[in-house]
């Protein structure tokens, strides 16, 4: 029989909590201007629904890493799309993510961008899995906690596929 996939986090859910963080998020930046640096490629849908969302000054860029192979973490981030330090230096930095698992690419990732001479950075993470964690790391926004679950959908890819799914998904084995 094929693999469904089972409904996590409805499109709904979903856009109701993008609209909350981007409300959360401009109550902290007010009126400074807002450098939202998305990581491709799984962030994409995320960052731009809460840029859509977002009423203040904003500037956006992007940051290509990658460490997974299937469902298996390398445990290796490679760095496939820089950034330019003269479009940090002195920006209010939001690195946008679809996951935090391990936690290794946003630590290697805040790490790079603080190099660059940001004025700050901050993080905004769609799901976060805390229970994974290998090395510590909290987000400033999280728009939902999870379990240990392998999830699709919005972004999040198997093997490159189901990222054009609207909601959060997984694939039911059963
Ligand atoms: P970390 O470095 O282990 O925190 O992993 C973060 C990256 O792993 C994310 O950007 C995703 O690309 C990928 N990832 C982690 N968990 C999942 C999942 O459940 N589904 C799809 N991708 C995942
Ligand atoms: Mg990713």
């Amino acid at each position: 029989m094929k693999n469904k996939i089972e409904v996590l986090i409805s499109e709904e859910k979903l856009q109701a909590r993008i609209k909350e963080l981007a409300e959360e998020i401009k109550k902290d930046y007010n009126d400074s201007e807002v450098l939202f640096c998305s990581v491709l490629k799984g962030a994409i849908f995320f960052a731009v629904d809460l840029m859509k969302n977002y009423d203040g000054d904003a500037l956006v860029d992007f940051v290509r890493v990658s460490s997974y192979d299937g469902e298996n973490s390398t445990g290796k981030i490679i760095l496939k799309i820089p950034l330019k330090e003269e479009n940090i230096k002195d920006k209010n930095v939001v690195l946008i993510e679809d996951i935090v698992d391990t936690g290794r690419t946003f630590n290697y990732l805040v790490e790079y961008v603080k190099k660059m001479n940001p004025k700050s950075v901050k993080t905004c993470v769609m799901l976060d899995k805390p229970s994974r964690r290998v090395v510590p790391f909290k987000a400033d926004y999280v728009g939902f906690e999870i379990e240990d679950l392998f999830v699709i959908g919005y972004g999040l890819d198997y093997d490159e596929k189901y990222r054009n799914l609207p909601y959060i998904g997984y694939i039911n084995e059963k």
